[in-house]
């Protein structure tokens, strides 16, 4: 066919897929682990259009920020307006928070999203222009424990996936003064190197400078290898905050790394800042990160509230989940395949078929039949457990012939009996 998906964005089929990652069974089953964690962590969903004006994301995201600046879709809609297609989570959550009037309704606001973001990203492994997140966002606290609390959720979500050797890094970004206390230390740090540094490093000196930690540039990391800590600028508040954080993990036994150079690609962040990374992954090994973003409502004219959350990404977390061999969950496979022969069976099929699914149980009716031989070996494809053939005669008989696929094993049973059959066998 000639037109194909649009580069570096990928389908997730149901069979058929060229890597697993992308079978849509395995996206159920991420999916439904992150929502009863969610659940059990007391977070309630929250769905918002994945387009939103261009302005929440300058202002939400940041203007300086590479999101921003270079890997947005933004497009005019036919009214002329400015639109991007949403680059994360948080600041469309928070605009529907405030739209909503919502911090009305209670003092502490937990949610959760799952859903595809977009981002115009250079081709490269691990990075799509279409991928999707699971994030939350708790807003109304500003507890060390409520950090704690994010990062122990994403720490149980990966855990109940069953992925190991998983690093938590956290680090501390300060409030408002400690990052300005920083910023020109940082400068005063990089100036004499400025002309060593990499072309996207001397555009952010001015601007963003403490976006220059994250540069993956050889001769930046060398440069920097120097530099002054930012857990060094701290503010008396902001490092008692993080050292309660810090004891927390602690006490509910969550291993961490303490890591000053995680500044994270959003403008957002205030205090607490943290990633889980994964080995198996390469370069782009974040499974997930996020932090605290006390100033975000309040710079987006709400109320004055503190909020921290986190997002990871599902094809990630899938891939890492396949690189190790965690534990994955059979394909859906229908446990009985109706092989009708004859126009009069196949009626009684699919007659017997809705009244087996009205029931709940997982039967595929074989419409286009012909041969016994080509219906079992589809049955066998489709790893169906139970195969029954049912031809005029045993139409005549009331009985169908059901084999077990996996013995090869025939046996008659009364076709009055086969859901009841089937039923029993379901466990
Ligand atoms: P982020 O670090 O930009 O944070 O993205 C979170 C996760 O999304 C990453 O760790 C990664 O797993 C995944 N991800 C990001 N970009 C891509 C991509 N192009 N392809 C595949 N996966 C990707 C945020 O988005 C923040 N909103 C998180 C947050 C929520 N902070 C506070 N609340």
């Amino acid at each position: 066919m000639s037109v194909q998906s649009p580069k570096v964005t990928f389908d997730i089929l149901p069979y058929g897929a060229d890597e697993p990652w992308k079978l849509s069974y395995l996206w159920q089953h991420i999916e439904s682990i992150i929502r009863e964690a969610a659940r059990d962590y007391g977070y309630s969903e929250i769905r918002t259009p994945i387009y939103e004006r261009t302005e929440l994301f300058c202002r939400g995201v940041g203007d300086a920020s590479d999101i921003v600046m270079k890997e947005m879709f933004t497009f005019l809609d036919r009214g002329e307006r400015s639109i991007s297609l949403r680059p994360e989570g948080t600041a469309s959550v928070m605009r529907a928070f405030l739209e909503h009037k919502l911090s009305q309704e209670r003092s502490v606001h937990k949610f959760f999203y799952i859903g595809p973001m977009f981002r115009y990203e250079r081709p490269q492994s691990g990075r799509y222009r279409q991928f999707h997140q699971f994030g939350v966002e708790a807003i109304g606290s500003g507890q060390p424990a409520q950090d704690a609390e994010t990062i122990d959720l994403l720490w149980e979500i990966c855990r109940r996936l069953g992925l190991q050797g998983l690093k938590l890094h956290i680090n501390s970004v300060g409030d408002a003064a400690s990052r300005q206390a920083y910023r020109e230390a940082l400068q005063d740090f990089l100036r004499p190197h400025y002309e060593n540094l990499s072309q996207d490093s001397k555009t952010r000196f001015e601007k963003n400078p403490l976006r220059i930690l994250d540069s993956k540039d050889a001769g930046d990391k060398k440069i920097l290898e120097g530099a002054p800590s930012i857990l060094t600028s701290l503010s008396p508040e902001a490092k008692d905050h993080f050292d309660e954080v810090r004891r927390l993990l602690d006490r509910i036994g969550i291993p961490y790394e303490i890591n000053d150079r995680i500044v994270r690609g959003l403008d957002y962040y205030t205090k607490t800042v943290f990633e889980i990374t994964a080995d198996v992954l390469g370069a782009q090994n974040a499974l997930g990160g996020g932090g605290r973003f006390d100033g975000l409502i309040a710079s987006l004219e709400g109320p004055d509230l503190p909020a921290v959350g986190f997002a990871g990404g599902i094809e990630r977390v899938l891939q890492a989940m396949l690189a190790q061999n965690a534990a994955l969950p059979p394909q859906p496979a229908p446990l009985l395949y109706l092989l009708p022969l004859g126009e009069e069976a196949r009626r009684a099929c699919f007659v017997l078929a809705t009244e087996a699914r009205r029931k709940g149980v997982f039967v595929e009716v074989d419409l286009h039949a012909k041969k016994v031989q080509a219906g079992l070996q589809t049955a066998s494809k489709l790893n169906a457990r139970y195969c029954a053939i049912i031809g005029s005669e045993e139409i005549a008989k009331g009985l169908a012939q059901l084999k077990t696929l996996a013995t090869r094993q025939q046996a008659e049973v009364p076709l009055n009996r086969l859901i009841d059959f089937c039923l029993e066998e379901k466990v």
